[in-house]
């Protein structure tokens, strides 16, 4: 696999790493979107990295209890990560974009498999350690804060409760006019978090440094000012 990254950051010796892990549904991906944007910061979404990877093992047929297979897959599949003007994320696998497709509820609930594997984490986190080193960034994920960037600057860890989660997951896939029961996607969510929880290699978990900020009740602008507050009391010291 390899990934490009914008060719408009500019090199900066000081690089610093803004990491945000935490559960599905936690409104993570929205809140380190704008908070990339408002630090000029580039967003590294890691998750689209493993749900595309998920899409081009589903492409290539492999079996998706066949981990050698999907690492197979991982080391000559082309994923490209760019920032678009406006700031947002654009993922695309081997040139084609994806931002839609790698959303569906079938790559949510086959990501799991491919996220697990030892071999796909290894080359997962030598790629984010990579662009982590060229620019300042907001890296989003599961094991961000304890793995992949241990000595990052600011450390959150975002969490909601099921309830809420679900129904932030629901109305998000209805807008986009997908139609799943709302006890289904809570069941798939309670499914990826007891994966994500109890993989051997980079289970999601709270950094002991990390700062936890429980969404359930507020809003993204809130979040947002929240995580900013935060940074600029570290970068302020
Ligand atoms: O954040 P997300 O829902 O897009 O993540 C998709 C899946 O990838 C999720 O099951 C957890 C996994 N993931 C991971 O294992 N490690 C990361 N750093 C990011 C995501």
């Amino acid at each position: 696999m390899t990934i490009s990254k914008p060719k408009t950051c500019p090199k900066n010796p000081n690089k610093k790493i803004i990491a945000i892990d935490g559960p599905a549904g936690t409104g993570k991906s929205t809140v380190s979107e704008l908070l990339a944007q408002n630090l000029g910061y580039l967003y590294l979404d890691t998750g689209a990295m493993y749900r595309a990877l998920t899409l081009a093992a589903i492409n290539a047929r492999v079996n998706f209890l066949d981990s050698s297979a999907i690492t197979r897959v991982g080391r000559r599949t082309k994923i490209d990560l760019k920032q678009s003007n406006n700031g947002s994320l654009n993922v695309f696998l081997n040139n084609r974009l994806v931002n839609d497709e790698i959303r569906s509820p079938k790559i949510s609930s086959l990501v799991s498999f491919v996220a697990k594997i030892a071999e796909v984490r290894k080359i997962m986190v030598k790629l984010q350690r990579q662009i982590g080193k060229r620019q300042n960034c907001v890296v989003e994920g599961r094991d961000i804060g304890t793995v992949v960037f241990p000595d990052a600057l600011v450390k959150f860890y975002l969490d909601a409760s099921l309830d809420v989660r679900a129904d932030r997951r629901f109305k998000e896939l209805k807008l986009k006019g997908i139609r799943v029961a709302l006890s289904e996607i809570k069941e798939l969510i309670r499914r990826r978090d007891r994966s994500d929880v109890t993989r051997r290699v980079g289970p999601l978990k709270k950094a002991l440094d990390a700062i936890r900020v429980d969404t359930s009740n507020l809003n993204i602008a809130q979040v947002v000012n929240r995580l900013l507050r935060e940074v600029e009391k570290k970068s302020h010291g």
